[in-house]
């Protein structure tokens, strides 16, 4: 498939990029590249030879929100019509795990976009905010959930009430990114990370995958029951057999992902 706001490479054995190409408009994200950010993402979830995604941007935005010209043209009852822009952020579904890697803006949608991804790597230059109150709004796409869970109360009122910009350091040291690494090697970096997930059992990353994001989703006891079904599943796995006499006859594993 060619994609016209978006770059698709493989940069690595088992690694997928998606990378947002509208410079010009330092990617804001529009209908149609939500569009075939979706579609990409699914098309690499359904291939075997994937086992993680990249969702990146440029060394100067990774997203610097939704498009407002976009927003400026749409009504109310567009947006609850259900086919609109916002609705496009939802990207649930995605078994395998997605690395956003972060440098320069992530503001609103964008900020939101990378949030939705199952970890950020960030570069040292990266700015992380939700600006939407300047333009009379809120955040639509999971900002004021997501942000606030990972933040707590205080500080992502702060950001959301004020518009306050989290730079790189202040975004590791909350929890909203897992590295920082200099901007010639944030993107290594998350190759990296993405390459050493598609180095164990494939089965075993979707079900803890899958357990963590319910301990965002749902309450501890929901979460822990779901941990508990996810764990009889690995457990019940060819690799789970594989992994075990693997260590205990002192060689690596080679996983069936099965
Ligand atoms: N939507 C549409 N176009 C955008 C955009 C956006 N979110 N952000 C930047 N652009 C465009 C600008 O209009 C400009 O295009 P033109 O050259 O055609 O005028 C181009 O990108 C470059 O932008 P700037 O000249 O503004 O670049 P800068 O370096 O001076 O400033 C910036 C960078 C601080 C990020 C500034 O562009 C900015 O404030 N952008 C808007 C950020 C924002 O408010 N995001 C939230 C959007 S609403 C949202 O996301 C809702 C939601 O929850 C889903």
């Amino acid at each position: 498939m060619s994609y016209e706001n978006i770059l698709v490479d493989q940069p690595a054995a088992g690694v997928g990029r998606v990378q947002l190409n509208r410079p010009q408009a330092l990617n804001a994200l529009n209908s149609p590249l939500m569009d075939e950010v979706n579609a990409a993402m699914q098309a690499f979830d359904h291939d075997e030879t994937i086992a993680a995604m990249i969702l990146t941007g440029n060394d100067k935005a990774f997203a610097a929100g939704a498009d407002i010209k976009e927003l400026a043209e749409l009504t109310a009852m567009e947006m609850l019509a259900g086919q609109s822009l916002i609705e496009r952020f939802d990207v649930k579904g995605i078994g395998k795990p997605i690395i956003a890697a972060v440098s320069g803006f992530a503001l609103g949608g964008g900020c939101e976009l990378a949030m939705l991804c199952d970890l950020i790597v960030a570069s040292e230059t990266a700015v992380f905010g939700q600006p939407e109150i300047n333009l009379g709004i809120i955040p639509g796409a999971g900002g004021t959930q997501r942000m606030t869970r990972i933040l707590g109360k205080a500080l992502a009122m702060e950001v959301m009430l004020t518009d306050r910009r989290l730079n790189a350091q202040e975004a590791l040291q909350h929890g909203l990114v897992s590295r920082v690494a200099p901007i010639d090697q944030y993107m290594d970096l998350a190759i990296e990370i993405a390459s050493k997930i598609g180095g164990r059992s494939q089965v075993a990353v979707r079900l803890t995958k899958d357990a963590i994001n319910q301990a965002y989703e749902t309450t501890l006891n929901a979460g822990l029951e779901a941990e508990r079904r996810n764990f009889m599943i690995a457990f019940a796995s060819e690799d789970k057999d594989e992994g075990t006499r693997a260590f205990i006859e002192k060689r690596k594993a080679v996983w069936k992902n099965r």
